[in-house]
């Protein structure tokens, strides 16, 4: 029996040599959504050879050509923004208005990437007036991407585009929670005409599909977002073969407010922070350090409004966060509650799936606040990607600065302070890579993004991710007439 929706290779649509399907669902729902081939190290070679086999010429298309397929393929997004937006929704669990935004955003995400392709360049080098040093930046070759499922359509091209913008070829792994959205780019992909073999995507598991992409010796460059666990996972498979590697890990962001803030914008971006999304959010701002003085009125405003929050199917227009993506992402999250409770945190709202039968059928849980945190438990130190908010208290500058940083992580923090002396010196001691002031960013794909520590290695967005997608050669080109030195005269 033929699956649902097929993978994207070479250009062709194909099943899996595995022969194999497997589902996707609804997570706030838990319906079916559609099958899709299980791929495997088969699946993976034959991509890879497809996009190896494109490289060359893709490679030679002029950069301007190359951009431009990148700004019909933003244009397409755009024109099937609405269907592309229903499937974010349905089956990653971003409500229908968040997931409308995000294509845009992924639109928006292309065109920028599209003007890479002939602006990134290399250098001319003063190595002495005998010779002319230059820098020619080439792409890598065969790129590989493993995509997570909380953001599956941002992040395939947020790694997709610069790659193939400065000329590599793509070989995209998506999640298996989240396949039919990156069938869906694949299909406004293929309509759009992009020559075989440039865009390639298999769908299927992590062990099966993902590592023997990491694992691949034609990969050239290996982009990961996800967990640290399967990081290092990935870390290893690609040093058989040296790939160039992009990890994106996560982190525990801390959102520092002082005294000067006003309590109920104080509230209102704590909740940004850890429940958009609910939580699902490698920068959710999922420790909340409140001054003293004004901790208790924002803990106050914070447990009511916690409980107001409108949990519902994503499709609903009164949705205001949807479920988590998986039942096991589920009992993650209700681990973590038992293990702030068993630790004495204090849990002040939540901490319970919702009892509405309608919202069991799905993998919701309740906003959850937790009071009286402090930096060594386990509810401050690791990930729980979920709407779990653990609240500290700080009443000296250099303690506050010494929490923040007591993590493993280093992705991303945020500051509310209206004292811009004491923000900005804030914001250069904290060891994060993004530092956010007075404004929830999330992400701008015109400034690079990356973290410290745990929350990985290199940045993507920004010019600073053409390094990645990019081979730097140098070639010096003597400007003396012909001269030969003694052959064992040479410098080295
Ligand atoms: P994961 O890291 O296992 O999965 C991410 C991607 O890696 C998926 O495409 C998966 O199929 C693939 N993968 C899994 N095992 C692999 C392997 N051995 N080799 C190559 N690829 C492999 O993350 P998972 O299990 O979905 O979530 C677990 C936790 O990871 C979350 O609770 C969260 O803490 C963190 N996470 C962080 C994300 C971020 O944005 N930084 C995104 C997703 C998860
Ligand atoms: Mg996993």
């Amino acid at each position: 029996m033929s699956a649902d929706k097929l993978m994207y290779i070479g250009g062709e649509w194909v099943e899996s040599n595995s022969g194999q399907d497997f589902e996707s669902d609804n997570p706030a729902t838990g319906e079916v959504l559609g099958t899709v081939p299980r791929g495997n190290a088969d699946d993976i070679a034959a991509a890879v050879a497809a996009a190896k086999h494109a490289f060359p010429a893709w490679r030679d298309t002029p950069p301007d050509e190359r951009g431009r397929w990148l700004l019909k393929i933003a244009e397409a997004l755009r024109e099937h923004a609405e269907q592309l937006a229903v499937v974010l929704a349905k089956e990653s669990g971003h409500y229908l208005g968040k997931a409308q935004g995000l294509v845009e955003f992924t639109a928006q995400n292309v065109e920028f990437h599209a003007g890479l392709a002939d602006k990134a360049r290399g250098a001319s080098i003063p190595t002495g007036p005998g010779r002319l040093a230059i820098t020619r930046l080439e792409p890598v070759g065969v790129s590989g991407h493993i995509v997570p499922w909380n953001y599956p359509l941002f992040l395939i091209t947020r790694s997709v585009a610069p790659a193939i913008a400065l000329g590599n070829t793509a070989v995209i792994k998506p999640a298996e929670q989240t396949p039919l959205m990156a069938i869906a780019l694949a299909e406004v992909i293929d309509e759009v005409g992009l020559p075989a073999g440039v865009f390639n995507v298999v769908t299927g598991f992590g062990e099966e599909a993902g590592a023997p992409l990491a694992a691949h010796p034609d990969v050239g460059s290996i982009t990961f977002t996800g967990s640290v666990e399967t990081g290092q996972l990935v870390m290893k498979a690609a040093s058989a073969h040296m790939a160039k590697l992009t990890l994106e890990l996560g982190g525990k962001t801390p959102v520092i407010v002082f005294p000067d803030v006003d309590v109920e914008v104080a509230a209102e971006v704590a909740m940004q922070g850890i429940l958009s999304r609910c939580g699902q959010v490698c920068i959710a701002g999922s420790r909340l350090l409140l001054h003293d003085d004004i901790h208790d009125q924002v803990v106050e405003r914070l447990v009511e409004r916690f409980s107001q929050a409108k949990l519902g199917n994503t499709l609903d227009p009164d949705t205001q966060m949807g479920p988590l993506i998986s039942q096991e992402q589920l009992e993650r999250v209700e681990q973590y509650v038992e293990i702030g409770k068993q630790e004495g945190a204090e849990l002040l709202v939540g901490g319970a799936r919702p009892s509405d039968p309608e919202l069991q059928k799905g993998y919701f849980y309740l906003p959850t606040l937790f009071g009286n945190v402090t930096s060594g438990m386990r509810i401050a130190q690791e990930e729980i990607f979920g709407p779990v908010l653990a609240v500290m208290r700080w009443s000296d500058e250099d303690e506050m600065i010494r929490q923040a940083n007591d993590s493993p992580y280093g992705l991303a923090a945020a500051i509310w302070c209206k004292d811009i002396t004491s923000a900005m010196r804030t914001a250069t001691r904290l060891e994060a890579g993004g530092v956010f002031v007075n404004e929830w960013i999330g992400e701008d794909f015109k400034a690079p993004h990356g973290g410290y520590k745990l929350s990985g290695i290199g940045r993507e967005n920004g010019f600073e991710c053409i390094e990645h997608y990019t081979e730097v050669k140098h070639i010096a080109i003597s400007l003396e007439a012909e001269k030969a030195e003694n052959w064992c005269d040479a410098p080295l």
